[in-house]
């Protein structure tokens, strides 16, 4: 055959490749609101950047009549492209093939990138919409399964690892993206269960939809699975996007800065007066969050769940840095199970990949209940000061109102390694508040007192001059300064300077045992 003749084989065979499962499928993968896999490619690269491989593979099966129907790539488009000229390397489903099932041949054709993606120190990001373990294939479809399990936890604090969620994800083939760093659902098309809706119904008799059990806002608002719910595949892709801005290519590699054009002394009147001076009134700590990093750039991550603590990315004089921050808005800004465990899954990956942390703190304590202590508060509270303990990145602390007890020392105390700890003059940090303090101590003085409610308010004043304020903690040095609100954006964008050059470490050891 000459060249010419294979050059047109070649070309006929890309073709083919790239036809998938054929124009009907795709039009009712379009029907569905659905892109194909090689269109959300083209959406998330840089135009001309895809490198695609293994487009020839085809899946080794006979069973159910399978060796008839062999198409070219078996189901799954991977390669490598990039994004604003930063490598990625990328997955995409094709749900056009086989329902975008995974067999032997479309595991391996995903574990050679993710294998690829760790040696060359690139982010991983999968595109899924599968139904699942190939069915004809059997048992080599859920090896296929548990390679990319194992190297999805190989990988995992090695290289970012982003799942998008564009169709159905269910039984086993959850696992993948839920070791992932961050996962992204488009509402209305992509769902996510262990068991779907007819199993539960079968065995608990309960009658739910897909969407409630296991669909975007389900996962974003109630379980923590999900850490963006996408108003549709293209919103999904472009915050995917914008969520590379901040991290880094790989642990060894510092996030990518920003260009700034807000100005590093800007001073900021509004925060001197953004906190209340009841200290029962809430306030919205976004609104402080959006008056100190660089203009528009907070990147909030986990925005519907557990509202009580809100984290995300932000620029500060064009560094990229994460926060955490109480929300007094939501729930006093209490911690409870779920803010402690998103709180500490963030930190984890801020400290893993280099990215130093801001911690926002006005929190009263942990919240009480007993639905709260018998779902393990504890356990889970742990998880977020063991978080802040291990993490080695740079810690800035700002406690802009409340600090009192156990959560004053897991909020990135100094007593946990925070580097450089503000307080704002509205800061009151005491083992508890006021109130609650006076009736323990002052119980016998209040019974016995001719207007015990009055002896209360009288008490609680005394000591809320006394104690609630940031002056005994910085006569120990436990705080660093008492800084004036206005001024704290120019104060953090110097602290995190001057820890530019941090060095610090934990013991050796082959992993520590946070309390899962
Ligand atoms: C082989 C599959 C398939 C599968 C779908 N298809 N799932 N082929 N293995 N797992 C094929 C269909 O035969 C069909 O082929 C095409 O994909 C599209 O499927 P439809 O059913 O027409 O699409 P839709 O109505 O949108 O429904 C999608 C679906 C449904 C909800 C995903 O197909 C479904 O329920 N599939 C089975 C899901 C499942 O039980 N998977 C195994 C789970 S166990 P044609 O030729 O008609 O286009 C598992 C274990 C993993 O995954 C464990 C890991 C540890």
């Amino acid at each position: 055959m000459a060249l010419e003749e294979k050059l047109n084989k070649l070309e006929q065979m890309r073709a083919e490749a790239k036809l998938g499962g054929g124009e009907k499928r795709i039009e009712a993968q379009h029907a569905k609101k659905k892109l194909t896999a090689r269109e959300r490619i083209e959406l998330l690269v840089d135009p001309n950047s895809f490198e695609e491989f293994d487009m020839f593979v085809t899946h080794r099966s006979s069973d159910f009549g399978l060796d008839k129907q062999k198409i070219l790539g078996d189901g799954v488009v991977t390669g490598c492209g990039e994004i604003g000229g930063r490598k990625v390397f990328i997955f995409s489903q094709d749900f056009t093939v086989f329902g975008g099932s995974l067999s032997e041949a479309h595991a391996e054709k995903i574990c050679k990138i993710m294998k690829m993606a760790m040696k060359v120190g690139a982010p991983v990001i999968g595109l899924n919409d599968s139904g699942g373990a190939r069915i004809q294939e059997g048992v080599v479809s859920l090896g296929g399964y548990a390679d990319i399990f194992l190297l999805n936890t190989l990988a995992s604090g090695v290289v970012p690892q982003i799942s998008l969620i564009l169709g159905p994800c269910a039984g086993g083939a959850v696992y993948s993206p839920a070791i992932t760093d961050f996962v992204f659902m488009s509402q209305g098309t992509s769902y996510m269960f262990v068991t779907g809706p007819n199993v539960v119904k079968t065995v608990t008799h309960e009658q739910v939809t897909s969407e409630e059990l296991g669909g975007a806002m389900t996962h974003a608002s109630k379980s923590g699975v999900a850490h963006f719910a996408c108003e549709n595949e293209a919103d999904a892709i472009t915050r995917l996007k914008r969520l590379m801005e901040y991290i880094p290519q790989n642990n060894m590699e510092d996030p990518p800065w920003a260009d700034c054009t807000d100005p590093l002394d800007r001073e900021d009147d509004a925060l001197n007066s953004l906190v209340p001076e009841n200290p029962n009134m809430p306030y919205d700590i976004k609104e402080v969050i959006g008056h100190i990093v660089d203009s528009g750039s907070f990147f909030e991550v986990h925005e519907d769940y557990a509202q009580n603590i809100v984290v995300g990315f932000a620029h500060l004089g064009g560094r990229s840095i994460g926060i955490i921050a109480n929300q007094p808005q939501v729930l006093a800004g209490c911690l409870d199970i779920n803010s402690s465990t998103k709180g500490a899954r963030f930190i984890r990956f801020c400290d893993a990949f280099n990215i130093p942390i801001l911690t926002f703190e006005d929190v009263p304590g942990f919240l009480p209940g007993v639905d709260q202590e018998h779902g393990g508060i504890i356990r889970n509270g742990a998880k977020l000061l063991y978080a802040y303990c291990e993490a080695t990145v740079p810690k800035v602390t700002v406690i802009t109102r409340k600090a009192y007890g156990g959560a004053y020392d897991v909020m990135n105390s100094k007593h946990v390694r925070g580097d450089i700890n503000y307080a704002w003059p509205t800061a009151e940090i005491a083992v508890m508040g006021p109130k609650g303090a006076v009736e323990i101590i002052f119980r016998k003085q209040i019974a016995e007192a001719e207007d015990p409610e009055a002896e209360t308010q009288h008490l609680t004043e005394d000591y809320r001059e006394k104690f609630a304020n940031p002056f005994i903690a910085a006569a120990r040095g436990y705080v660093d300064d008492v800084i004036e609100p206005k001024s704290t954006r120019p104060r953090l964008i110097r602290a995190f300077e001057m820890l530019e050059t941090k060095q610090d470490s934990n013991p050796p050891k082959k992993h520590g045992n946070i309390p899962l």
